[in-house]
This record gives C-alpha cells, structure tokens and sequence, in this order.
C-alpha cells in the first residue's frame, strides 16, 4: 500500500472521528445543571399557588351572590393557564444554543476542509500530469531532436513537464537505468527517454544547455549532461526520468505517474560537456 493511499485513508478515519466528536458534543445533555432562577422560581410558585387560592374564594363567592352573572371559567387568569414545561426544555440556555452553534459550524468547516483535501489529492483519473500521456510519433519526435552536426536538441513537452531526450540503446546495461523502463526503443540504435523538468536539488525548472548539451540549473548551478545524469554541483542524484514505452500506433508514450529515481552515475553515457556551459 502506497503512502498516499495510507494517507488518504488516515485522512478519511481523521475526519469521520471529527464529525462524530462534533455531533456527540453538540448534541450532548450533560448532567442537569442547577438553574440559576430555581429559587426564584420556587417563591414565584408559592405566590401563585396563594393568589390561586384567594380568587378560587372570591370566584365562588360570586357565583354564590350572582350565579347569572359570571362563572368561575370567566374569572380565571390567561397567565395562570401556561402549559407545564420541563426542566430539561427550559434549560436551554444562551450558553448552550451558542456551544451547539459553534460545534455545528466547527463540524461543517471540518467536513468542507476533508473533501477539499481529498479532491486536491485524488489521483487524476483522466489525462494530464500523473497519468501516461502519448507525446508524439516515435519517429517524428527522433527526427526533430537528432541534428545533422550530430547534437541533440532535447525536445520539452509542458503537459508531461518533460525533455525527451537521446539514448543509445547499447548504452543501457551497467548503466543507471540498466533494466529500468526508462528507454523506449522501437529497436533501432536510438531510443527516447524523457527526463523530468525539475531539479532534484531545490526543484526549479531546469533549461536545457544546446552547447554543452546537457542541462544546467540556473538556481545553485547543478549539471546534468544530456541523459541526465548527474555531473556538477549540490544535486543528490541524476535528474529524475518517466517511465517510457511506444504503444501500438508507433507513438512515445510518457507515464508521469510513475518516476523513477536514480543514484548519481558511476558509469557516464554521455560525454559532458561539449561546449560552452549556458550558466
Ligand atoms: S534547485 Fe537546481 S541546483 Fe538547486
């Protein structure tokens, strides 16, 4: 399993935590606390109780005097007729409603930040950068980058943030790519790899150098000669390539999701440099 799949799925479990957190928070009834007007509450009960006493009195006694003139219904008070309300219902506070509140929002952003996440990382499933992209004719592209004076113009393609570049076929084994998939080859003495744009040292974008066919930082000055491979400066390693094949049609196709790393050579393929450095 892959280190992004193990952090993709950490990430899901993180965010499902999260949401459960948040919704046992907010929807958590803690013990019942002590109501601050309970007191208040209780004094205010007994006034009405006496007040209910005093009319019940003075309401009989009228019906007692003038039975025709009022009942006991018509002399009862609209505010003593409030409906029972629970302690636990009434004891919905500000404090409450605005923790609930924040944890319901506090949830929302979490969710909103987890989707966001996993959409930016999702694997691209469709063309583009990190899927296999076809280039070009094989022999098209060899007829472009070979010149007649026998130098190399490597040729970049954005899509896939690479050069393709050169390779003698003959010089694969013992050689830092020796059975890797990083020559592709119609089976003539020629094939085309394709070397990745960026600097193994900091990242930048590293330019190709026509005179001295190679490749030259312009960041900290690292050197690659044309194959990539590593020659001058703070660079840990050759430049990093893509996976190369030709499929059915006869045409380069570059897998930029599968990169492949390379110690600094032992064996050099290329002879560097052949001119005047660019930088
Ligand atoms: S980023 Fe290229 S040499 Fe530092």
């Amino acid at each position: 399993m892959s280190g992004t799949t193990i952090f993709v799925i950490g990430l899901i479990a993180a965010a499902l935590l999260a949401v459960a957190g948040v919704v046992a928070i907010a929807g958590r009834r803690g013990p019942a606390p002590q109501s601050p007007t309970a007191k208040f509450d209780r004094r205010a009960a007994r006034k009405d109780k006496a007040r209910r006493g005093a009319e019940d009195v003075t309401a009989a006694k009228l019906v007692e005097d003038a039975p025709d003139m009022a009942t006991v219904a018509d002399l009862s008070d609209p505010l003593l007729e409030r409906e029972e309300v629970s302690f636990t219902e009434y004891s919905v506070t500000r404090r409450k409603f605005l923790n609930r509140s924040l944890g319901g929002l506090f949830g929302i952003f979490l969710v909103q930040f987890s989707v966001a996440s996993l959409a930016f990382m999702w694997p691209r499933l469709g063309s583009g950068f990190g899927t296999p992209i076809v280039v070009g004719s094989f022999a098209e592209l060899k007829a472009m980058i070979e010149q007649p004076d026998g130098t190399a113009i490597p040729f970049f393609v954005a899509k896939a943030q690479t050069w393709i570049v050169p390779f003698e076929t003959s010089e694969q084994a013992g050689s830092s790519f020796n059975e890797l998939p990083a020559v592709a080859s119609d089976g003539s003495a020629v094939g085309l790899m394709a070397l990745w744009q960026k600097c193994v040292h900091l990242g930048c974008r590293v330019p190709s150098c026509v005179s001295s066919q190679g490749f030259e930082c312009p960041c900290h000055g690292s050197k690659y000669n044309l194959h990539g491979e590593y020659e001058q400066g703070p660079a840990p390693r050759n430049m990093d390539r893509f996976a190369v094949e030709l499929n059915d049609a006869g045409e380069l196709v570059v897998d930029t999701g599968v990169v492949i790393e390379t110690n600094r050579s032992t064996k050099k393929t290329f002879k560097y440099p052949q001119g005047p450095f660019c930088v």
